[in-house]
């Protein structure tokens, strides 16, 4: 069986994250699984808050333009996002707009053909109660009817995540980490099946 490749992201790239905490243990989850992870910073890409003047005046960033060729080369995406009042945060969303924003150039496939069909798996974390589960509808709402990807429907949030990691950035709860595994599992499963239909 061929490898599947996933693409690690984090709605938040803030040191200290538990988002990007989460996501680690959950990459080193898919590790376990087989699957080889890769990730990306969606930070570095230094995309500005979009504004259509700036897309008129000198285009899509540099910065979308490789987020969809990490997406083009994953089988599928692996994503931790915090919510902020409800929502996945500002720099996920704003990544994702802008690639929306990208046309086909050449063989090169547009930003929304990168993502179509792309299988995805979400968690969050948040020092709350609920861990960020109001975010996560609407995470998954956002990523499948404008992004076009295929959320599985198994997801986690991570309620008192300021307490949950032991010092090596382990989930200290077996519980924890076996809804992690379930999210994992599942996005491989969906991943590993389509590829091996392509
Ligand atoms: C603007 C803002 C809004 C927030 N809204 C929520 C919220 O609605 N629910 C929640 O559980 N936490 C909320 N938080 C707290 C975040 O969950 C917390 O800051 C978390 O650590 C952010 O994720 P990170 O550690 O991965 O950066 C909010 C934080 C900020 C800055």
């Amino acid at each position: 069986m061929t490898t599947v490749r996933l693409l690690a992201i984090s709605g938040s790239e803030r040191l200290g994250s538990l988002n990007r905490k989460l996501l680690d243990a959950a990459a080193t989850s898919a590790r376990a699984h087989g699957a080889q992870v890769d990730g990306i910073d969606l930070r570095s890409l230094a995309l500005p808050l979009y504004d259509g003047d700036i897309e008129k005046g000198a285009g899509v960033p540099e910065g979308a333009k490789r987020l969809r060729e990490a997406l083009l080369a994953a089988d599928g995406v692996l994503l931790a996002t915090p919510e902020y009042n409800g929502f996945p945060t500002p720099l996920l969303v704003n990544s994702f707009d802008w690639l929306s924003r990208l046309a086909a150039d050449g063989a090169v496939p547009s930003g929304l053909a990168a993502t179509a069909g792309k299988p995805l798996g979400i968690v969050s974390a948040s020092p709350g109660l609920l861990g960020g589960l109001r975010s996560l509808n609407f995470t998954r709402q956002y990523l499948s009817m404008a992004i076009a990807m295929m959320p599985v429907p198994q997801q986690f949030a991570l309620a008192k995540a300021h307490e949950a990691f032991d010092d090596a950035g382990a989930l200290k709860d077996a519980k924890h980490q076996a809804s992690v595994d379930a999210v994992v599992a599942s996005l491989i499963r969906v991943a590993a099946a389509l590829k091996s239909r392509s």
